[in-house]
């Protein structure tokens, strides 16, 4: 559990939320582009950061992303705090240590913990529970070109929510196109400015939206960039390797291949 509440978090609990949401969603996916996307996509590092602020701001207050340790936040290839700053993050949240049977502020070593909304699902594997793009027969040639569609899914999905909602046995739903059934239990988020990013980054609803997509698409493969960096390395060494056999195959049946029919 966070600390503090942020106000925001709590206005998007209210009903009743006036005329500003313009679905951008559409009603389909929408292919926002990402900078990670792409065989030399790279995560932004400002990008992820600003995700983790909408997150730590807006969205856990309802979800949890438990399967990312706090200290992975100065792990190389993502947000990449500095130890001190992800030191000092962890610390603004209380973690429920089934030893002590009591809270305690949390420890670099411990992961984010659960969502407090028991309807709201896990986000750490997310983006990837909604890839998209697979291309002819599920190949997945799309994925490789445009990304695999989940943090794409998780913007348009945020921005589609329409003014309406329903209520219907005792809860309420909220309009969404993009959404699988059409009605989401989640009330919408984003209205625009929902927060303040330090580095001055534009804070319209898409940019927000985008941010945080990204940001989860790091939670559920933090690993992407040293899988590509490997990638190429292998892709080098093939190229090298053919290369050689081609010349060596050349060299070998030179004597037989130059020989003069008798
Ligand atoms: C007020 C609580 C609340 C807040 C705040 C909230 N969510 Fe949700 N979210 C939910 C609930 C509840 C669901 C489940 C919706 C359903 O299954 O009908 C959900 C579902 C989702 C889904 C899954 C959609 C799907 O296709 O299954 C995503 C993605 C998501 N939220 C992202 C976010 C992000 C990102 C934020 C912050 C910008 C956020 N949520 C803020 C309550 C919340």
């Amino acid at each position: 559990m966070l600390k503090k509440l942020t106000i925001s978090a709590i206005a998007a609990l209210s009903l009743g939320t006036g005329g500003a949401l313009a679905a951008e969603g559409g009603g389909h996916v929408t292919n926002f582009q990402f900078p990670f996307e792409g065989p030399f996509g790279k995560y932004d590092q400002a990008q992820l950061q600003r995700g983790l602020q909408v997150f730590t701001e807006l969205c856990s207050a309802c979800h949890g992303i438990p399967r990312v340790p706090f200290r992975s936040l100065a792990d190389p290839g993502g947000p990449s705090l500095s130890e001190e700053a992800m030191i000092q993050y962890t610390e603004q949240w209380e973690i429920f240590d089934p030893e002590l049977e009591d809270w305690r502020t949390a420890k670099p070593t411990d992961h984010f913990p659960e969502g407090t909304d028991a309807q709201a699902p896990d986000l750490s594997l997310m983006a990837k529970a909604r890839a998209g793009f697979h291309g002819p027969g599920g190949t997945g040639l799309n994925q490789l070109l445009n990304g695999m569609g989940g943090p794409e899914y998780i913007a348009s999905y945020l921005l589609a929510f329409t003014d309406e909602w329903k209520e219907e046995a005792g809860s309420v739903y909220y309009e969404n196109p993009v959404f699988s059934t059409g009605w989401s239990a989640m009330a919408p988020v984003l209205y625009g400015e929902d927060v303040e990013y330090a580095d001055g980054a534009p804070n319209d609803r898409v940019s927000i939206a985008k941010d945080v997509s990204a940001f989860l698409m790091w939670t559920a493969e933090p690993k992407m960039m040293a899988r590509k960096q490997a990638g190429f390395i292998s892709v080098i060494f093939l190229t090298v390797l053919t290369v050689l056999l081609y010349l060596t195959n050349k060299r070998l049946w030179a004597p037989i291949k130059g020989r003069k029919k008798s």
